[in-house]
């Protein structure tokens, strides 16, 4: 599914002393299938974002299309003396058409838990989506499958597992729906090792599989290995979008969002300053810098 959004503006607590303008006249195009990393410092409304494109928050201003036919247009009337009048916030129509199309995994997903065991808990989403309760079981099982969570987890309660654990059980909850867009805040973030390595893979099998994903993260290892698109936000605004490699050598927008490139991209770009014809594309891994290397010499 793709997403056209058009000079989106987010404003909290509008017209009160503490109203916060998070994101700030934003368009960008989201095409079907991508994989694209979302970056920048805390407060730089990645969040925000987020949440406006899966209809949990209603733009201030601005519109946003999905290729499915919905269309959520807050764009502002311009009255007869130039000035700009805001429409109310109403319910999107087709919302819960839009929840089920764009999953979305949250910055703390023991947010996104409620029931007493794991099954019945990533059963939830399919059964409001009008599954009935033999296909919501199958659909949750495939799901808790995926995320590398067997039958002897099925019974327990979600709020004993480890902070990893709930964080699978979450992604489980959303994939079992199968939504066409996945959007995941910071997933990594307390991660072990090897639970952020079986993350990295699943995810890596939602994209090829079609599902469009947006991963919003500091680890820009991560971004290097998975994402063909980085977007950079600063103070609500997207100051970069491009491929990972080209804003990775742009120093000014890497301090400005305080994002530091993969140490591998830096060794590989290091060699290429001393003339070797590396392509930076295909050095993310260390198998991938090798090849690379014995390519050149
Ligand atoms: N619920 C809220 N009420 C008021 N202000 C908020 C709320 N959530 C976020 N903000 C503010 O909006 C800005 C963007 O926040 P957020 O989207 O959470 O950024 P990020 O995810 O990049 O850390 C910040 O200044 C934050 O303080
Ligand atoms: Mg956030």
């Amino acid at each position: 599914m793709s997403i056209q959004i058009t000079n989106l503006t987010y404003i909290y607590d509008r017209g009160t002393p503490y109203q916060k303008a998070a994101l700030k006249d934003i368009s960008l195009f989201i095409d079907s299938g991508s994989f694209i990393g979302l970056a920048g410092k805390t407060g730089s409304g990645k969040s925000t974002l987020a949440q406006n494109l899966d209809g949990l928050l209603i733009p201030t201003k601005g519109k946003i299309s999905y290729s499915s036919g919905i269309v959520v247009d807050m764009t502002p009337r311009v009255t007869r003396n130039g000035k700009e009048k805001l429409k109310r916030p109403k319910r999107i129509k087709r919302w819960k058409e839009l929840r089920k199309t764009i999953g979305i995994v949250f910055q703390f997903p023991e947010a996104q838990l409620f029931k007493n065991t794991v099954l019945s808990d990533v059963m939830v989403g399919p059964l409001n989506f009008k599954a009935n309760e033999s296909e919501a079981k199958t659909a949750a099982k495939q799901a808790l499958k995926t995320v590398g969570l067997g039958p002897a987890f099925y019974q327990r309660s979600p709020f004993e597992l480890s902070g990893g654990e709930k964080r699978k059980v979450a992604l489980a909850g959303i994939l079992a729906f199968k939504p066409k867009m996945l959007i995941l805040d910071e997933p990594t973030v307390g991660l072990d090792w090897s639970s952020a390595q079986n993350l990295e893979k699943t995810l890596m099998d939602i994209n090829r599989s079609g599902t469009t994903v947006l991963l919003i993260t500091h680890y820009m290892d991560l971004v290097y290995r998975l994402c063909q698109r980085l977007l950079v936000m600063a103070d609500g605004r997207v100051i970069a979008d491009g491929k990972p490699i080209d804003i990775f050598g742009d120093e000014e927008t890497m301090a400005k969002a305080s994002l530091l490139p993969p140490e591998i991209f830096s060794y590989a770009e290091c060699l290429r300053r001393k003339g070797l014809g590396l392509d930076l594309g295909k050095t993310a891994t260390p198998e991938g810098l090798a090849k690379e290397i014995r390519r050149c010499l």
